[in-house]
């Protein structure tokens, strides 16, 4: 038997865990410590009211034998493809149903897709960018080249005609920087993308945080997209489903002649079995006027969050980008060159957990990212604290 050798190269743990690590060893030795989670990017609202009705009601249909389901269909419920595809059709993005793919999330999925394609591909990925893009890579053996994402660009790359790349990712609004393509922006990438052969792996887990106008929700907002990208998004964020488990991949029929859809319906139907009744029941009712209504809530609560910390940054004179189209808010570290030296210092004088910006990549070193999606008094506890230790 021989070892994957390839995940040798990986760093040692995933970021997130790392972090959780040192937090867990921290708050081991500091018993009394009341830490502040502003790192990983999860949710604390609860389940909308309505999510919960039909998965209750999923629950009852699942104990009666007239109700009752076993295997669902390959690619996911029909009523939940369609509340998808009209999710989209409200945004000007016509999808036909068997172009969407129900999965237990964007991550799996972002990593599942590297099945497809052969290793010899060019990969091109944004530095700094969620580590999972070039984590699934380097696992798979394939060729990486960066596009660098920096104050300078705003954090938004731009195609590069001397750098040739098969499979491109982007996401936007951007994982950790908060960053969100134009429209027009993502016509470029697109029209690279055609001109190369290549292929756009587009997550959009965060596109219901965009709120400016011109700035895309979709890749499929600009024309032609549906020749060359495939598109990743999640309850998670939207919904509060992190820990619920349900997201969607869209693979346009216009693609490689319709051969990427067949082949990741194969890939989907050997290797997964898709997400439970009773989940995919609740994630449609996100998309019902009463649970799109209760969402809102939630989302501008995380919103409120994003300004209260874009607040106190601005009072402090620290440079950001991010907490307007973006749960995210990616700072400067004021007075370190080093992220996890900054991350030690916050969480040992203010007991405040964020997530280095070098996690994220190279061109993140001197960065951090803090999270809009926590509690609010949570959030506003950490802004006085930060203003407390930052504002000496
Ligand atoms: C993050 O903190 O970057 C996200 O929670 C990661 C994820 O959604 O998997």
């Amino acid at each position: 038997m021989k070892l994957n050798g390839n995940y040798k190269n990986l760093e040692e743990s995933y970021l997130f865990s790392t972090i959780a690590h040192k937090v867990n060893a921290y708050a081991q030795a500091h018993p009394q410590a009341n830490i502040l989670r502003l790192g990983i990017g999860d949710v604390t609202l609860p389940l909308a009211p309505a999510v919960i009705a039909a998965m209750q009601q999923a629950v009852t249909e699942m104990g009666k034998k007239e109700t009752f389901r076993g295997y669902g269909p390959e690619q996911g419920y029909a009523f939940l493809r369609e509340s998808i595809q009209s999710y989209y059709a409200r945004r000007g993005v016509s999808l036909a149903a068997d172009e969407i793919f129900i999965s237990d999330g964007a991550k799996s999925d972002l990593g599942n897709i590297l099945d497809l394609f052969d290793v010899e591909n060019t990969v091109l990925i944004p530095d700094p960018v969620y580590p999972v893009y070039v984590d699934t890579n380097v696992m798979a053996g394939r060729r990486i080249v960066f596009a660098d994402a920096t104050a300078e660009n705003g954090f938004l790359p731009m195609p590069d005609e001397g750098v040739k790349a098969d499979i491109v990712y982007i996401c936007s609004p951007n994982n950790p920087t908060g960053a969100a393509y134009s429209r027009g922006q993502l016509a470029a990438w697109v029209e690279y993308a055609r001109k190369n052969g290549a292929v756009i792996l587009y997550d959009a887990a965060y596109e219901c945080f965009v709120c400016e106008e011109g700035l895309a929700r979709s890749i499929y907002e600009v024309e032609g997209a549906e020749e060359c990208a495939v598109e990743f998004c999640s309850f998670s964020k939207i919904a509060g489903f992190t820990g619920t488990r349900c997201g969607y991949t869209v693979v346009p029929n216009a693609l490689a002649g319709g051969a990427l859809n067949k082949m990741w319906l194969r890939r989907q139907t050997t290797k997964f079995n898709g997400v439970p009744y009773i989940v995919q029941r609740g994630a449609a009712a996100v998309f019902t006027p009463e649970g799109e209504k209760q969402i809102a809530e939630n989302l501008a609560v995380y919103r409120r969050n994003a300004k209260r910390l874009s607040d106190c940054l601005d009072g402090l004179g620290i440079r950001y980008t991010g907490g307007k189209n973006s749960p995210y808010v990616w700072l400067r570290c004021p007075g370190f060159d080093d992220s996890w030296k900054f991350f030690d210092f916050l969480l040992e004088e203010a007991n405040v957990v964020g997530t280095p910006g070098c996690g994220f990549g190279k061109n993140g070193q001197g960065y951090f990212r803090l999270t809009a999606l926590g509690g609010e008094d949570a959030t506003a506890e950490a802004v006085e604290r930060l203003k407390k230790l930052l504002g000496k």
